[in-house]
């Protein structure tokens, strides 16, 4: 009979397997690690940090760090919300994330997880950039205002369409997300709307056309139960609002 392995988590015991990182293992479990660019269909991206966590006195993601035996995870300690926190309101002032004017809010894992971590508003001074909406798709349209570079549309077209159609240009501040066409618009590219690429943008970036607040505000995804019980946005998403709630 095999070993059971065992790291704890904010002092519950979590099995793990092999392979597995603390993410893996506290999902398995039924333990919420607050998430935006971790997807357990995707291989791990580590690059939001909201999953940050604490063990042995060091900061780690808990989507790239394995899981091993012993193991204290601090995953709900006021300092790791209070940094958990502040890592959503940069996110929110460097885009355009104005939730009231979204299409997407109510079913927005980065409002969701927001509001799990009791941000109350964006505390920083907003950059305000000036983002481009590409709406020459004929079903889809991104929004680059509302990007946070999660890459998890460039995995999915990558690694399950098999399309290429998105990748991270620039560095630093300067980083973008990119559209691999001849005019680098959606609508002369191989995107379809039924690619799973469009069904796992986290935020209001990539958006279906056609169906605008079918779904009224206030009966959506995440605003009758928190993310934490919801779980991944991508994990609901049929191209509408989310809602597989009822
Ligand atoms: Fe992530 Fe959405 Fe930006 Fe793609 S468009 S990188 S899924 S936030
Ligand atoms: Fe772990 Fe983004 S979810 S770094």
């Amino acid at each position: 009979m095999s070993e059971i392995k065992t790291f704890r988590l904010d002092g519950v015991a979590i099995e793990f397997k092999d392979g597995d990182t603390i993410m893996d293992a506290a999902l398995r479990a039924g333990a919420y690690i607050p998430h935006l660019c971790h997807n357990p269909e995707f291989t791990p991206h580590g690059s939001c940090r909201v999953c940050l966590v604490e063990v042995s006195g060091r900061r780690v993601s808990a989507c790239t760090q394995p899981a091993a035996t012993g193991l204290d995870v601090d995953n709900s300690s006021g300092a790791i919300v209070e940094e958990r926190r502040n890592l959503l309101q940069m996110l929110f002032v460097e885009g355009n994330h104005v939730c009231p004017g979204c299409e997407k809010s109510g079913a927005c894992q980065l409002q969701a997880v927001a509001y799990y971590t009791g941000m109350l508003s964006p505390h920083y001074t907003h950059f305000f950039p000036q983002r481009s909406v590409d709406a020459s798709h004929p079903d889809t349209m991104i929004d680059f205002n509302r990007c946070i570079l999660c890459e998890l549309c460039v995995r999915a077209s990558r690694d399950i369409d098999r399309k290429h159609v998105f990748s991270i240009s620039g560095r630093g501040i300067g980083s973008h997300l990119t559209i691999n066409s001849p005019g680098g618009k959606l609508g002369d590219s191989t995107f379809a709307a039924t690619d799973k690429a469009a069904r796992v943008c986290p935020v209001g970036a990539i958006l279906p056309k056609h169906r605008g607040y079918e779904q009224p505000i206030g009966e959506r995804l995440y605003d009758r139960l928190p993310v934490s019980i919801v779980g991944d946005v991508a994990a609901h998403e049929s191209g509408d609002q989310g809602d597989e709630h009822d």
